[in-house]
């Protein structure tokens, strides 16, 4: 999609019908121009009718409006691009690929993807009327010590983002978001380059958001916000506010690591006080130490996990 494929958009968002006479003149190009236009859009799955006498008409408004993110960006003092794709395979495999063309905090969207990744080397289920996205950080002084807590800090911000759009979600350590005991959220955070050297983190948030349900397979365990809440959620505006509160604390983040997130994040932690699997082993969870760590007792003796897949027995 081009800058004037985003135009049309807009105003297709904006009015309930508009003429192909006016696109063409607003866009200055001829209407035979905006009829290709027209028809490339649909073929990407927006739902643009047309009516005699009327013009055009976006059916299905539940579009992320490219607009409106990238006006924040350019605003934003610590974002510098928003790449916006139709489909792709995944969004951090985009930005590990094109990391070198990238400039530093980068935020690749994708409204499709054909192998979306989880942790643990899963898969990522593809919902419709998701949030898909990677945010790109460069020239980081790469730290696996801080790489826990910085995802930690992620998925504060989006638990934080969700509250104050009304969803009661909670943090599942170390950066799920759950509703209702199922999960909507899931953040991949994977390095690039040197280790204790100067590379790179991708921080992939996948959001399910307006998907009425999801798929069979994952019934049990995953869940979306609007199966959960019973209605739509604007998807833009919870991209450019995860974007702003992301940028708003990353520099207390910077400057007192997680510790100064550590009693909100504790608050919205479902694993504490609860008996938890951790990668197999069965632990009561006592704490979340000063790095984000999990703090777990085993046999009468204290033990910290910072990595590891944790079930929790309800
Ligand atoms: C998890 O397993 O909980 C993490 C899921 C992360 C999914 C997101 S969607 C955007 C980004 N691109 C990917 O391929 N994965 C992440």
């Amino acid at each position: 999609m081009d800058e004037k494929d985003i135009c049309i958009l807009k105003k297709l968002y904006e009015n309930e019908y508009i003429s192909g006479e006016e696109l063409a003149s607003l866009l200055h190009v001829s209407r035979m121009a905006i009829n290709k236009r027209i028809k490339s859009l649909r073929a990407l799955g927006y739902r643009i009718e047309s009516a005699k006498k009327k013009g055009y008409m976006l059916v299905d408004k539940d579009v992320i409006r490219i607009w409106e993110i990238e006006g924040y960006i350019q605003s934003s003092n610590l974002f510098k691009e928003f790449i916006y794709l139709n489909e792709v395979d995944s969004t951090n495999a985009y930005v590990k690929q094109n990391q070198q063309y990238l400039p530093n905090a980068t935020v690749v969207y994708a409204e499709r993807q054909t192998q979306g990744r989880g942790r643990f080397s899963r898969r990522w289920v593809d919902l419709d009327k998701g949030i898909k996205m990677s945010i790109l950080l460069k020239l980081l002084l790469l730290d696996l010590e801080k790489i826990v807590p910085f995802t930690l800090f992620t998925g504060l911000v989006i638990n934080r983002v969700l509250r104050k759009h009304g969803v009661e979600s909670f943090i599942k350590w170390s950066n799920d978001i759950y509703l209702n005991g199922k999960k909507v959220c899931g953040i991949l955070s994977e390095l690039s380059g040197e280790v204790e050297g100067f590379g790179s983190i991708i921080i992939g948030i996948g959001i399910n958001v307006n998907a009425k349900s999801v798929p069979e397979e994952i019934k049990d365990i995953a869940t979306t916000l609007k199966a959960e809440t019973l209605h739509d959620f604007d998807r833009t505006r919870l991209i450019i506010d995860i974007l702003k509160e992301f940028e708003r604390e990353l520099s207390n983040f910077e400057k007192y690591g997680f510790s100064y997130f550590r009693d909100e994040y504790k608050s919205f932690c479902i694993n504490l006080g609860k008996e938890i699997l951790v990668n197999g082993e069965r632990m009561l969870c006592k704490d979340i130490g000063k790095n984000g760590e999990l703090v777990c007792e085993k046999d009468g003796k204290i033990v910290e996990i910072s990595s590891g897949e944790v079930t929790i027995r309800f």
